[in-house]
């Protein structure tokens, strides 16, 4: 459980939904062998690689099968630890400036040209190469654009603290000045990296580099464009809105372009008191309600508080107006989406892309792309007891794509149209995906929610997924397909509402740590799921758990089920990426119940398959759980590869082509500083990386950095 201060911020709990928590369904244990002939038939598609001859091209990497480095121990130092014989180095950081003509960043909450600099919290990232010729390269290593999440900013109470002179101010109205350079540090950026061979460095005045803020267009595409509940002032049509929003975890489309995942912004608006009386039993209040938004509801930094022009406004969803073209009642239902974004073309619009639903999204991972099979993407739903959903396009996979010019219009083609599943697990290894379409009896003759149309389910796809019964999970985070086999891993980084009543076999823990003198419940530190599909378009699956996170010396009975040690534990697994260059699995953490023993930490595993391991029984009290665990992972298979500085989430993580140089972004170094201490760098819970010799100023900034091998190897051998 999270137990930083904006905590409530990222741990929401608003399904409060009567679904069954689990589907008992008596159905015999298969055989857990055999499952992976399927799964493994499936092809690596066809490589999508320019061919660039040059000296910065990658050759082709081995699959790691032995992780070669140390595993660095846990740290509370306010520094990046890596492991012997590798080197960190800082890059990009809140506040760097991406243009000629922007001043130097003072770093002392007096700087203005936030649209025109690095945004704040630094999450989710992917990599899109650039050769010599400026075309993009899936094998040139020496140059590339990072496209970058900036989730939110650093908080205590309304305010954005290290952002402001002195904090900035937490009472309502808040100044305008102070709004507009939030406003501005969210959002994503595209910026230019490059290496002269020892040292990387990001181009300050690079023609790719970008922001996209609150503010930026952005066009509504897939089945809800044009719905009733995305009319607001700004688009009566209900075709385009502004800005992207708490984008928390990426995917790298298999055409070349980012995809972000919008996840908290429910908390940004502010509905008053009155709003249900207005609304009048209108069905959009169910659906707020379910989204987090209940009237009353105070918005985290009162954006609404600015003034009148409409960029404040947006930010009040009350029904105030006469109709929905006169206020910004449906604002909230323009946030909660997969955004796309061509990083190639800094000119092109923002996509909205509803097909794959309205949730608080992490990552989007897609399946292995086979040619004439369609375009298969996983993704979680990170609120406590939300879900697991999958969406299938309809087109079929053109491998010619992978090349194409206009990479935004195959976006169209793969992501408008398809089909959206929610996963339910049962409780002898299995799963089911179930449609929600109207196609769906379930939801077409729903008594529980009125759905018209798909575009309400696109809208309010959390009450569809109620409908249909989908299996409550601890807290979804990012998710990965292993390209060696195609399964699909997804972290469950934790949740405080599970307990012995409503432990079930896919979320079978729920325990007592202490932290400190302070008693934490639930299931504290997590655990990663996986799932395998013959094919990925398949609507059933087999699952086990990959992984439990755990302090080492926990109970290996009930809690350290995956008997971790000291070099290899973990709390709160949140980032997950395989690697494309090496299959690795990078794990990161976004902890703050371990947090008294180590700051968060990324990790490298090896994971074998489902059906590894075996059945394990989870005693609470007089109820027994049977879970099905995989094989525990070994010194070699799973190690600690990096440590973070102090407050920090460690978060996002991509790669050059060869798998020689890694990028991973630090999150709110410091977070736990008190805003009344802004101005006393002696009282900052970190100065890093002002510490690391990096920029003006002690206050804390989250950054990317970038971290290789001083011998110049592949990362993780
Ligand atoms: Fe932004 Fe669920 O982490
Ligand atoms: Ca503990
Ligand atoms: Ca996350």
């Amino acid at each position: 459980m999270d137990t930083r201060p904006n905590a409530h911020f990222n741990d929401e709990d608003s399904n409060t939904s009567a679904n069954p928590a689990f589907e008992q369904i008596a159905q015999a244990r298969m055989s857990r062998r055999g499952w992976l002939q399927g799964a493994a038939s499936v092809g690596l598609a066809s490589s999508a690689a320019l061919a660039v001859p040059s000296a910065n091209a990658a050759a082709p990497t081995a699959p790691v099968k032995q992780l070669g480095f140390k595993a660095v121990g846990k740290s509370l130092a306010d520094t990046v630890v890596v492991p012997e014989g590798y080197q960190a180095q800082v890059l990009y950081a809140l506040g760097d400036p991406l243009n000629a003509n922007v001043p130097a960043f003072k770093n002392d909450g007096s700087d203005t040209h936030f649209d025109q600099r690095a945004g704040d919290h630094h999450d989710g990232m992917e990599w899109f190469g650039l050769d010599a010729q400026n075309r993009p390269s899936n094998t040139f290593t020496a140059r590339g654009l990072l496209a970058i999440n900036h989730e939110a900013t650093t908080d205590e109470k309304l305010s954005s603290f290290f952002l402001h002179t002195n904090g900035g101010t937490a009472t309502l109205p808040r100044p305008a000045a102070e709004i507009d350079k939030e406003l501005m540090i969210h959002g994503l950026s595209v910026v230019e990296v490059r290496t002269n061979g020892k040292r990387w460095s990001y181009e300050q005045s690079s023609p790719y580099n970008r922001r996209v803020t609150t503010m930026t267009p952005a066009e509504l595409r897939g089945p809800a464009r044009g719905s009733e509940h995305l009319i607001t002032k700004h688009s009566t049509d209900a075709t385009v809105c502004r800005g992207t929003l708490n984008n928390c975890g990426t995917g790298k489309t298999p055409w070349g372009t980012l995809v972000s995942g919008e996840e908290n912004w429910f908390g940004y608006f502010h509905r008053d008191a009155q709003d249900d009386t207005r609304r009048n039993k209108d069905k959009s209040i169910q659906a707020l309600n379910r989204y987090g938004r209940k009237a009353g509801a105070a918005s985290r930094h009162g954006w609404e508080s600015g003034g009148s022009d409409d960029r404040f406004a947006r930010w009040n969803n009350g029904a105030v107006g006469a109709s929905a073209k006169d206020d910004y009642r449906n604002e909230m239902n323009t946030f909660g989406y997969v955004v796309e974004l061509d990083p190639y073309q800094p000119n092109s619009v923002l996509r909205k892309r509803t097909g794959l639903g309205r949730m608080g999204h992490e990552s989007v991972s897609f399946a292995i792309p086979v040619k004439g099979q369609p375009i298969v993407a996983y993704m979680g739903d990170d609120a406590r007891g939300e879900y697991i959903y999958k969406f299938v396009s309809k087109a079929v996979w053109d491998p010619k794509d992978a090349q194409g010019a206009n990479r935004l219009s195959a976006g169209d083609k793969y992501l408008d149209e398809g089909t959206l599943f929610v996963a339910r697990f049962k409780d002898d290894g299995q799963g089911e995906w179930v449609e929600l379409s109207m196609n769906n009896p379930v939801i077409a003759n729903s008594s529980y929610f009125e759905f018209k149309s798909n575009a309400d389910i696109a809208i309010f796809t959390r009450l569809a997924a109620d409908a249909v019964g989908a299996t409550k999970m601890d807290r979804p985070e990012w998710s990965g397909v292993n390209p060696k086999n195609g399964e699909v891993y997804i972290t469950l980084t934790n949740n405080s509402n599970r307990n012995a009543g409503n432990a079930d076999a896919v979320n079978p823990r729920a325990y007592s740590d202490m932290k400190g003198s302070k008693e934490n419940k639930g299931n504290v530190h997590g655990h990663i799921v996986r799932m395998a599909e013959v094919k990925p378009t398949d609507n059933n699956f087999k699952w086990d758990i990959y992984l439990f996170a755990s302090e080492a010396d926990a109970n290996k009975d009930s809690i350290n089920l995956s008997s971790l040690t000291d070099s290899n534990d973990l709390s709160s697994p949140d980032g997950l990426v395989f690697s494309p260059a090496t299959g690795v699995c990078w794990i990161q953490t976004d902890d703050g119940a371990y947090t008294d023993k180590t700051n968060c930490m990324m990790l490298a595993a090896l994971p074998g398959h489902v059906g590894d391991g075996g059945a394990r029984q989870v005693k609470h009290g007089d109820k027994t759980v049977t879970t099905y665990v995989g094989k525990n992972p070994s010194a070699g298979t799973l190690k600690r590869f990096l440590v973070g500085p102090k407050g920090a989430e460690i978060t996002g993580i991509c790669e050059t082509p060869d798998g020689r140089a890694i990028f991973v972004n630090i999150q709110h170094p410091g977070e736990n500083t008190a805003m009344a201490k802004v101005n006393d760098a002696s009282q900052f819970e970190s100065q890093w990386p002002a510490n690391a010799g990096y920029g003006a100023g002690q206050r804390p900034r989250s950054a990317t950095i970038v971290i290789t091998k001083k011998n110049g190897g592949v990362i993780g051998t």
